[in-house]
């Protein structure tokens, strides 16, 4: 439902979380702490039941949950394993991470058939990431930073460029 879990973890007694912020952390994180100071005080109030982390588990945000557990997951395994692409298989106007000399490497082929490769982990806290192939941009699921193909930054809360990685068409290292 796109609103913050913040509170008590249903069946677990003293366990308290606050999550989904969806890069908002700053203001909301404040509130978490305000909500859950006021949960463990015996404080709380109705209107803070919109966020309850048990809310709606068995309905939309329930699937939705178990869906962003899964891209987790999947996004984990994906920086723990990088991808398995040969430079050849990658089309023009299309980006992929490889590994690259033990590096995830995002590589982009441009329309002229040359690549741009940079590394593809975020230089905000380091989050593994993956290339929307609507806008030809490197996205961040963690915060919502993005760089263009060459590593510039098109949108925080990072503000250092990804790294360019010097990468050869021949290669066999992926
Ligand atoms: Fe925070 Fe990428 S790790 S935006």
């Amino acid at each position: 439902d796109g609103i913050p879990y913040i509170g008590h973890m249903g069946s677990k007694p003293r366990i308290y979380v606050g999550t989904g912020y969806n890069k908002w952390g700053m203001a909301i994180g404040c509130a978490a702490g305000d909500i859950i100071a006021r949960c463990i005080l015996g404080q709380i109030l109705d209107d803070y039941k919109v966020f309850d982390p048990s809310r709606g588990l068995d309905g939309t945000a329930g699937k939705e949950l178990a869906q962003n557990t899964g891209s987790a997951v999947a996004g984990l395994a994906a920086r723990l394993s990088g991808g398995e692409t040969k430079l050849d298989a990658i089309h023009k106007d299309e980006g992929r991470v490889i590994r690259y000399d033990g590096m995830r490497v995002g590589v982009y082929r441009h329309e002229d058939g040359g690549i741009s490769a940079v590394r593809a982990v975020c230089t905000h806290l380091g989050c593994a990431l993956r290339f929307n192939e609507a806008e030809n941009s490197w996205d961040c699921p963690c915060h919502g930073s993005r760089f263009d193909t060459k590593g510039h930054v098109l949108e925080g809360p990072a503000v250092d460029a990804l790294e360019q990685i010097d990468i050869k068409e021949q290669n066999d290292h992926a």
